[in-house]
């Protein structure tokens, strides 16, 4: 189906950041965004493109006081060619859906969804930074305008997307991959399985930021969180997927439910997978880890999502000690990922599946 959105143009652009800043993540945001209605019994309605602007929302609006709510994240980048290229957003669509679904959201036809995402790119095409290692971040984003204290999915939303010129996700990656100190998290919990964190919400991010805090009091990075029942098994880092290299073989949490199915995660294990690695996707408890640090078979671990791509880690903080990987050198596999995906994001790298990479036309 062929979607068309009106465009009220905005008349006063903004100045695009100059060659060379350090965009750091969510700072520079483009001319337009994306906005589309939804009504119970008209369905998704109006998609548009409008000047990037501030929204006007009731107090009383429901998603600011339950957070039923949902966002997605994902790239856009120039190619060698001058054209843009999007990676997987099939994906960022379909995991949308399971989102709406869980946070009993309507759904949205992906084709729509992908639709809507060319076209704000388009448009501000211009903001996609060609550095190295930058990109143009798209975040779309549900919440609901709609006047309501009952705690009650509501029948009108707002689909939204937004644009941001970025950098890497930790600074500092754009350029040259460095190993983060991960403290290992026994505390605070990220997601319970039956919980949402298969789910991309507001929440399951909001409630991560003390851990956070308090790891960088200790001079960590990041978080590496562990299960909510038994503290005892590792599921993400921070707001990544999280891979571990011992004596040989790859392993990654299993999608128990509280883990976020990311994209990068999927387009590793298929690469790895590919590439002819030993993969395990199983529950992996952090008694193994530490003992393969210990005895010298941790060999690397790395995080993965949209935002960081691939974040090696360097030294895990673990019941009163550090624990380094590969001498906190960034390890084989983690950067032939970081240079397969991103050079394939960027066109540099032939697309080593089909359909993964999108150029526009
Ligand atoms: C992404 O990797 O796209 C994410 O959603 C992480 C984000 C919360 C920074």
């Amino acid at each position: 189906m062929e979607y068309n959105f009106p465009i009220t143009r905005n008349e006063s652009p903004k100045e695009k950041p100059a060659a060379g800043t350090s965009l750091g993540f969510g700072k520079y945001f483009t001319d337009h965004m994306f906005m589309m209605d939804y009504d119970e019994g008209q369905g998704w309605h109006d998609g548009r493109i409008i000047p990037y602007q501030n929204l006007s929302i009731d107090p009383a609006a429901t998603s600011l006081h339950y957070g039923q709510m949902m966002f997605e994240g994902l790239k856009a980048y120039r190619n060698p060619q001058g054209k843009i290229n999007l990676f997987r957003p099939d994906m960022n669509a379909k995991r949308l859906n399971r989102t709406n679904a869980r946070m009993c959201i309507p759904p949205m036809d992906e084709d729509l969804f992908v639709a809507a995402v060319k076209a704000i790119v388009e448009i501000d095409q211009d903001w996609i930074p060609t550095e190295q290692g930058c990109s143009l971040y798209i975040r779309p984003f549900i919440i609901s305008p709609e006047v309501s204290f009952s705690v009650l999915p509501a029948k009108k939303y707002w689909f939204i997307i937004v644009l941001s010129a970025v950098g890497a996700y930790y600074e500092g990656n754009e350029s040259k991959l460095h190993g983060s100190h991960i403290w290992v998290e026994e505390e605070y919990i990220r997601a319970a399985v039956g919980g949402t964190g298969f789910a991309k919400c507001g929440g399951n991010y909001g409630c991560g930021m003390i851990a956070a805090a308090e790891a960088k009091k200790k001079g960590c990075e990041e978080v590496l969180w562990l299960d909510a029942k038994e503290h005892k098994y590792v599921e993400e880092v921070g707001t990544s997927n999280a891979f571990f290299k011992i004596n040989g073989t790859i392993i990654t949490s299993s999608l128990t439910g509280s883990i976020l199915p990311g994209v990068t995660r999927d387009s590793c294990l298929q690469l790895l997978k590919k590439w002819g690695y030993n993969v395990e996707e199983r529950r992996l408890g952090i008694a193994e880890v530490i003992e393969a640090a210990k005895n010298g078979t941790l060999e690397e671990a790395w995080a993965t999502g949209t935002a960081c791509v691939i974040s090696p880690i360097g030294v895990l903080y673990y019941d009163g000690k550090q624990f380094p990987i590969n001498d906190e050198v960034v390890g084989d596999v983690s950067q032939k990922l970081y240079d397969t995906l991103y050079g394939m994001q960027i066109g540099t790298v032939e697309p080593e599946m089909e359909g993964w990479v999108v150029t526009l036309d």
